[in-house]
């Protein structure tokens, strides 16, 4: 594999690359290197003097021709990095786009440090860091909308390890690795990487300081192929430090020592503490190279273990100052416990609620969601699951949280639990408290438990439980359990008694978010896919708020005021444009659900249940809905009815199966009607069947009117489409038993 890598050269064909300071010494080395390799490059030079003073265009110029005679492609930019803008411009202007950046452009003004004047300071951070700023951030854009781009940053040994006399100089060049370290994680998910460089070479700058031996062994062209290949479109470095010079490369990271925990909980921190572990904080051995600072306490918790009587009981009492077992993140975990966060106050009106509605699927072509639709309709309501909405913006403040040491980009919505203890008001001020209730080694991770309680003046409206799973945070040594959690539980192991479906709408998710949850998660495919997404993915929280108004309608006929408390635990994503498909258990007050994709089957939400109110649906008595209007089918139903309670144990026994009627009028659906022939002595009532039907037929008034009087023969009327049948065909011929006699009707 390596003999066959090492065969490919690296070529820069229809690459265009930005050299600054390319009129002399190193960048001169690397703009030539770079269009031997086919690039086109932009050689900019001010052509000043090594302290900054003075111009002139025959730097650039002169290594432009050098280029040109070999047959490459360049152009000459003669303005100061300090106007990144305007070399950007001709790197566009010149060739229409810019794929590589070598900040190389660089000045000395040496002197001991209280000899350096306010100018040797301005004018080496203007040039190196705000030049290399300047260029960059010119740049940055066009690199992230064509997804492509390398920086490299110039910094320095002297800035690396000090050097005598250029304390300007080193600041300003860490300074640059800093810089790079950020833009590194910036740039990543747009395929911009940025390395940095400290290299060695024989130049105008170094001529002074170095001997002329050491001088022809450190030339630039020794250092030009490292910042080639880390600019090649095939290589992955990303955020690193090299040293180069004179043929060899290294790479530099950081190292720390395990260090110690000086204090004890709940105590104060004390020099004296910090002065007798002093031994332990600077003992390298053993010691960690962090890749980032979330690495840093993992790699920690790896080497130290943790401590077993701090881990059965975190709570009971201080840690030992006897530091060597006791692990730090666990400490700093268990101190998060408890914390309270800033409240939160959100103030909305009926715009708000009607924007949720909409977000979660409600339509003007459901008859029944105008009241969350319309703020003028009588009955207007909040959906009760918009009590997640004011309490939400407590999840984008943990990071507030002194001690919660977490990587928020990890950080995956695991499970939601909401109580309501009113119906959310439908416009106001409600001021939310939140707290972290408890936080969970998972092993694979941390389950961090927030609690939010929401109040309308001085009343207690709904509370929340946003359960967080932080990917990578476990292993601390904390608890698995607590008895804070709302936990999930399982439906029965039976078939659903009631299944409910929606498409969710392509722009569900650009929908939702403007309740205020702005993750790029949901919306930005580069992001999406940073996160292993093919595609932006919806809200956990807009399922919750689909699965939620299911049971709603099918159990509570909409009525907000019998929601109690929904609990829901996130398994898979959905994918705005797939299909919802709430399966629902009754258990007394208590609905299980279950909600799938129905295009690929996988449950997106599980362990799931709503609890309503103590009266849920009710049928009504008579079998007629006094609200709609009469069709012409209610006679043959209520007829119906009438003969199940004369003969409907009898019947139960023979069908042993559950109908459901879908009457349409003018084409929409007038009236539902379910005949169970299954449980009990039978009974018919309207709307959907409360237990899964086992067949549900589709037809209008009209058609029904027909069937029932003779005129029209069911199986003609399936095969024209005029009867839909959905579920077990073969149970509607027994349906003869209670529809042959109407024929008299
Ligand atoms: P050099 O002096 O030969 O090259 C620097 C070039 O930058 C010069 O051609 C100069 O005209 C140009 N320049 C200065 N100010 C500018 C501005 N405001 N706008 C545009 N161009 C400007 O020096 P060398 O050694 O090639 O240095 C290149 C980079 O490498 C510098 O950033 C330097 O600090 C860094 N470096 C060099 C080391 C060495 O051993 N040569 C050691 C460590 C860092």
């Amino acid at each position: 594999m390596a003999g066959i890598m090492s065969a490919v050269p690296l070529l820069f064909d229809r690459k265009v690359v930005l050299v600054t300071g390319a009129g002399g010494g190193l960048g001169r080395a690397y703009a030539l290197l770079f269009a031997e390799r086919g690039a086109s490059v932009v050689v900019n030079d001010l052509g000043g003097d090594i302290k900054g003073g003075g111009k002139s265009s025959s730097a650039a110029d002169r290594v432009v021709e050098e280029i040109r005679a070999k047959g490459g492609n360049a152009v000459a930019s003669y303005d100061s990095v300090e106007e990144g803008e305007k070399i950007v411009q001709t790197a566009l202007d010149a060739y229409g786009k810019i794929d590589i950046i070598v900040n190389n452009a660089g000045i000395l003004r040496d002197r001991s440090f209280a000899r350096i004047s306010d100018l040797d300071w301005d004018l080496i951070q203007r040039v190196h860091l705000r030049g290399s700023f300047k260029v960059t951030r010119a740049a940055w854009n066009h690199m992230k909308n064509q997804k492509y781009g390398r920086i490299i940053m110039t910094a320095s040994t002297s800035g690396i390890y000090g050097n005598f006399g250029q304390a300007n100089y080193s600041a300003a060049k860490l300074g640059l690795l800093g810089l790079a370290n950020t833009l590194a994680i910036e740039g990543r998910k747009y395929n911009i990487q940025c390395n940095t460089i400290a290299p060695t070479a024989g130049s105008r700058l170094t001529q002074t300081i170095l001997p002329q031996d050491i001088l022809d062994a450190f030339k630039p062209e020794f250092v030009a192929p490292l910042v080639v290949w880390l600019c090649h479109e095939s290589c992955q470095e990303n955020g690193s430090l090299f040293e180069v010079g004179a043929g060899w490369i290294g790479k530099l990271r950081w190292e720390r020592t395990l260090g110690a925990i000086v204090r004890q909980k709940n105590q104060q921190m004390t020099p004296e503490a910090v002065r007798d572990n002093w031994e332990q904080i600077c003992d390298f051995d053993n010691a960690i190279k962090p890749k980032s600072y979330q690495d840093t306490f993992y790699e920690v918790l790896n080497k130290l273990g943790t401590n077993q009587e701090i881990s059965t009981n975190p709570t009971s009492g201080p840690v030992q100052t006897s530091t060597s077992n006791v692990n730090p993140f666990f400490l700093m975990q268990v101190e998060a416990i408890g914390k309270k966060m800033p409240s939160i106050v959100y103030t909305y009106t009926h715009l708000q609620p009607i924007l949720y509605a909409l977000g979660v699927g409600m339509t003007t072509k459901d008859p029944d969601h105008l009241k969350f639709l319309f703020e003028r309709n009588e009955e207007f309501s909040c959906l009760p699951t918009f009590g997640v909405i004011p309490a939400q913006s407590g999840m984008f403040d943990l990071a507030s949280v002194p001690g919660l040491i977490i990587d928020f980009t990890k950080v995956l919505h695991g499970e939601q639990y909401l109580e309501l203890y009113k119906p959310l008001p439908t416009s106001g001020t409600l001021k939310s408290e939140c707290t972290i209730a408890d936080i969970l080694d998972k092993g694979s991770g941390a389950v961090i438990l927030v609690d939010i309680h929401t109040y309308n003046g001085g009343d207690l409206v709904c509370y929340n439980q946003f359960s967080l799973f932080a990917v990578g945070a476990g292993g601390f040594g904390g608890k698995r359990m607590s008895d804070k959690v709302k936990v999930i539980v399982h439906p029965p192991n039976r078939p659903p008694d009631a299944v409910m479906s929606d498409v969710t709408s392509i722009n569900q998710a650009a929908l939702y978010r403007l309740n205020g949850d702005w993750n790029p998660l949901h919306i930005d495919p580069s992001f999406a896919a940073v996160g292993g997404f093919r595609q932006p993915i919806l809200h956990g929280l807009c399922s919750m708020g689909f699965a939620a108004r299911h049971v709603l309608k099918q159990y509570a006929n909409n009525d907000v005021t019998k929601f109690k408390a929904i609990k829901v635990r996130f398994a898979k994503p959905v994918i705005p444009g797939q299909t919802l498909e709430t399966e629902m258990w009754k258990e007394g007050n208590r609905i299980h659900l279950q909600t799938k994709v129905k295009e690929n089957n996988e449950v997106v939400l599980t362990g799931a249940y709503v609890d309503l109110e103590d009266t849920v649906y009710k049928p009504r008595d008579n079998g007629t809905d006094m609200q709609r209007e009469e069709l012409q089918s209610d006679v043959v139903f209520t007829e119906i009815s009438r003969r199940i309670k004369d003969v409907g144990r009898e019947m139960v026994k023979k069908v042993n199966a559950i109908f459901q009627w879908d009457i349409t009028k003018e084409g929409r659906t007038a009236a539902q009607w379910t005949i169970d022939l299954k449980n009990g002595s039978g009974e018919l009532y309207q709307g959907a069947a409360r237990h899964q039907a086992d067949t549900t037929f589709t037809l209008s008034d009209e058609d029904f009117m027909q069937i029932v009087s003779g005129k029209l023969n069911p199986q003609k009327a399936f095969f024209s489409g005029k009867l839909n049948i959905k579920g077990n065909i073969m149970h509607s011929q027994k349906l003869e038993v209670i529809l042959k006699d109407y024929a008299k009707l």
